[in-house]
């Protein structure tokens, strides 16, 4: 904003460069996130076979352990680069659109869902469109019923560059020859029907981003590697942008006369780094445009981490809008139903406690724009005592904030597979354990909070 802000900012970003210097050091002096996979793989057996959740250097096929894939040629189908809306695909076998209730709205700053204006709490659990396993998914399901989180968001991208090695789960293939989509039963998009379809059955709903800036599933950097560009470009780049609005197409249309989808979201943590922040700005206004052009009875975030600029805050990092994303400015687009912010100190170079100064001045750029904000992601990789550092800021938010929800990073449990890392916290009705402080009881207590006026 000024040039003293820019000094410090400066002298911040040198600061960081040398908190990270262990792991992979950051070009340009760019803050970066700490891959998980640097911290985890040393520490636990537990951790060797997860994905890490926002590493820029994890490749799919090595750290996720699932089966091995099948063939799948049969079932992918070739995309024509003029894909319309009345393309016909392989409808889904499971019921979807068949139950769920009504669709979730905004209500002022909250939401009402389950017929019900209401704060609440979801979850993380990005893995249950890869699980291969319907026993697995419907016990998911069940415990998150049970402990009353309403929304689980999950991942509803998951590209490859290459069919033949591809092991698990993918919903479509990029490569120099074109977009295909995966309608195999075991191994493509019909595990995503089935996670949709009983999201329904069970009474909770879905926060679906249909892409990742990160290359864990393929992500931005599938679609480059296909296309070519970088992860810059990629925002304004004709043909990834072509491909990414075909997936969202086939998504979207077969998916939205279902009420269990909470929202659709255009991409998991957005950032165009060193980029005007109107790179970004204009690419959400028109995918979210778009997303309402195939569906205008759900509602669409933007799924980004909530980085802010001048006046807001000190001007460090997170306020630096070094990220090419303005929280402010997004809030304002008129197809953008809600806000969203994701929490990660320790990755950030911040300490636990202002966390909760981020949350409030979330919460006050929801009240100016009368939006609803969302604290959709926030964790710790310390596995001592994740509610040591975590209740705190579910009480910040319950306490002095009108945050329509928040979503832990993430959900564990024993499942075929083992998906989880450091932040996760795992099902356990154990007094003092995390899941029964940061869910349970957190869950319970955004219930009983009485609902605000609306605006
Ligand atoms: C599917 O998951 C259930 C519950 O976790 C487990 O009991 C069962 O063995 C799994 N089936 C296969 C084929 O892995
Ligand atoms: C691209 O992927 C499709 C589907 O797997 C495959 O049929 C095609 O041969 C691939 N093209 C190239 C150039 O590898
Ligand atoms: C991406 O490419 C553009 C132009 O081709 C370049 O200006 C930009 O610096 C590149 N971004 C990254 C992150 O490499
Ligand atoms: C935590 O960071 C905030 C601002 O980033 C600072 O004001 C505060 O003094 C720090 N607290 C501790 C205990 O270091
Ligand atoms: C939350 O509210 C309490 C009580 O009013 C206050 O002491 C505390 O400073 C507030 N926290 C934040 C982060 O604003
Ligand atoms: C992790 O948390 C525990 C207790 O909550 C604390 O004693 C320990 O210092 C923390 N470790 C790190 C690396 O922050
Ligand atoms: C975790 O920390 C909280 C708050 O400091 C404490 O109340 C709780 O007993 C701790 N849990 C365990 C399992 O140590
Ligand atoms: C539940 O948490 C407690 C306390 O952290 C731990 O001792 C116990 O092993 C956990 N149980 C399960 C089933 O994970």
């Amino acid at each position: 904003m000024n040039l003293l802000t820019s000094i410090a900012m400066f002298g911040f970003c040198m600061l960081f460069q040398l908190l990270v210097v262990n792991g992979a050091p950051a070009p340009n002096g760019a803050p970066k996130r700490i891959p998980s996979t640097t911290k985890t793989s040393t520490t636990s057996s537990k951790t060797s076979s997860t994905l890490a959740k926002s590493s820029t250097t994890t490749s799919k096929s090595s750290t996720v352990t699932l089966k091995s894939s099948s063939t799948v040629a049969s079932s992918t189908t070739k995309v024509s680069s003029t894909q319309s809306s009345s393309a016909t695909y392989p409808t889904p076998t499971v019921p979807i659109g068949a139950g769920g209730g009504p669709f979730a709205t905004v209500e002022g700053r909250m939401f009402q869902i389950q017929s019900k204006t209401q704060f609440f709490a979801g979850t993380n659990a990005w893995w249950l469109g890869q699980l291969q396993n319907n026993t697995d998914v419907f016990n998911v399901f069940a415990d998150l019923a049970l402990s009353q989180l309403k929304v689980a968001r999950v991942w509803a991208f998951s590209e490859t560059n290459d069919a033949a090695t591809a092991s698990g789960v993918y919903y479509q293939v990029l490569n120099s020859s074109g977009q295909y989509f995966n309608f195999d039963s075991n191994t493509g998009i019909p595990r995503l029907d089935y996670v949709v379809s009983t999201a329904e059955a069970k009474g909770v709903k879905l926060v679906l981003p249909l892409a990742n800036h990160w290359g864990d599933l393929g992500g931005i950097p599938a679609y480059t590697t296909a296309f070519g560009g970088n992860s810059t470009s990629w925002y304004t780049d004709a043909q990834s942008q072509a491909a990414y609005k075909n997936y969202i197409n086939l998504i979207v249309n077969r998916y939205k006369s279902s009420a269990g989808i909470f929202a659709w979201e255009l991409c998991n943590e957005p950032r165009c780094s060193g980029c005007s922040t109107s790179v970004i700005t204009n690419w959400a206004a028109d995918i979210s445009a778009y997303i309402k052009s195939l569906d205008s009875q759900h509602m669409v975030a933007l799924g980004d981490e909530g980085w802010m600029t001048p006046p807001v805050g000190d001007g460090s990092y997170a306020y630096s809008g070094y990220e090419g994303v303005d929280f402010v400015k997004n809030l304002a687009i008129p197809t953008l139903d809600y806000g969203t912010f994701h929490l990660y100190p320790d990755s950030w170079g911040y300490n636990d406690t202002w966390g909760n100064e981020w949350i409030v001045q979330h919460d006050a750029a929801g009240e100016a724009a009368g939006k609803p904000v969302v604290f959709e992601e926030y964790g710790s990789t310390n596995t001592t005592n994740h509610s040591a550092i975590c209740e705190p800021w579910q009480q910040t938010t319950l306490l002095n904030t009108s945050v329509a929800y928040d979503s832990f990073w993430q959900f564990a449990t024993t499942l075929s597979i083992d998906p989880f890392d450091d932040y996760a916290i795992y099902y356990n009705t154990t007094a003092s354990s995390d899941y029964e402080v940061l869910a349970y009881q957190h869950a319970a207590a955004m219930l009983a909070k009485a609902p605000t006026a609306t605006q």
